[in-house]
């Protein structure tokens, strides 16, 4: 497998960083992961419009233009031999000596690689799949895509040891996102989903949810939601570049709601679909 490390494509073998690197050290960095469905990245503009953000949010300077970075992107999806990917892209504030503060004149680590998209089975679309709900015990500035996510992990690993699919969080007594994905619910007939604060990450499928949702008339509403509303929702949804959109059927070891996959759910999904060949 051929991976991009510092301006270099090479065997995954041969791409080594130094165990000073800031990544290694303090997890300092931010990434990206883009899905390509039939070797065309999906909404590529929004995940390096992201990417700027959280650049900019850990003081650290783009060291790419767009076009550099459509350029190296569209490089490797071209090496690989599958056709629908996960690029998968991450800066770091390079390598030197451990320090807390920021070093002086040190180029940061770039490094990508692409994977087979793997997407959710047949089954988990018809059916919905299970959460678990924990406490949110990350920091406060997730609405960064930053390599720290000893988070995000454990909460993760909630749901692995439960055999669920995902984490849904609640801090002071409101959801904000799940381990790994965002969350959207249905009531009434009305799509609701927390806005996009400091607390979670601006998804880029949520955007695109919303803006399926919106073009197909169905009401939406951006708010704060306490875990009372969300566990008395119609639907609950996931939502990630890997995911796509998936119902939540089961919650805590019990049915959520009907038990398979909402009305709701199931249009956007459709219009999911139909944007990825648009
Ligand atoms: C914590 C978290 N929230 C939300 C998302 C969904 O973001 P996107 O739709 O851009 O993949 C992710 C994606 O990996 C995530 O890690």
């Amino acid at each position: 497998m051929t991976v991009y490390l510092n301006g270099q494509f090479l065997a995954l073998e041969d791409a080594k960083v130094s165990v000073l690197d800031r990544g290694f050290i303090y997890g300092d960095g931010v990434y990206e992961l883009v899905p390509v469905y039939g070797r065309r990245p999906y909404r590529l503009q929004q995940h390096l419009a992201r990417l700027k953000r959280s650049l900019a949010g850990i003081r650290l300077t783009n060291p790419h233009t767009d076009a550099e970075w459509e350029a190296i992107i569209s490089e490797l999806i071209g090496r690989m031999p599958f056709a629908d990917q996960g690029v998968y892209f991450q800066v770091t504030r390079g390598v030197a000596k451990r320090d807390h503060a920021f070093p002086a004149g040190v180029a940061p680590t770039v490094f990508m690689m692409s994977n087979p998209l793997v997407l959710p089975s047949h089954e988990q679309i018809e059916r919905g799949v299970a959460v678990v709900t924990a406490v949110d015990e990350r920091w406060l500035h997730c609405d960064l895509k930053t390599i720290s996510l000893l988070g995000n992990v454990l909460a993760r690993q909630l749901a692995a040891d439960a055999g669920a699919t995902e984490t849904v969080l609640f801090r002071n007594g409101y959801l904000t996102e799940a381990s790994a994905s965002n969350v959207l619910l249905v009531r009434n007939g009305v799509i609701v989903a927390p806005p996009k604060d400091n607390q979670i990450l601006p998804g880029i499928t949520y955007d695109v949810a919303f803006e399926l949702a919106r073009e197909g008339g169905l009401p939406i509403e951006v708010r704060p939601v306490s875990k009372d509303e969300a566990l008395a929702a119609d639907e609950m949804w996931l939502s990630s570049s890997t995911k796509e959109v998936l119902a939540v059927t089961a919650l805590d070891g019990r049915p959520f709601y009907g038990g398979k996959p909402g009305p709701v759910f199931r249009k956007v999904h459709a219009l999911f679909q139909a944007s990825k060949t648009a």
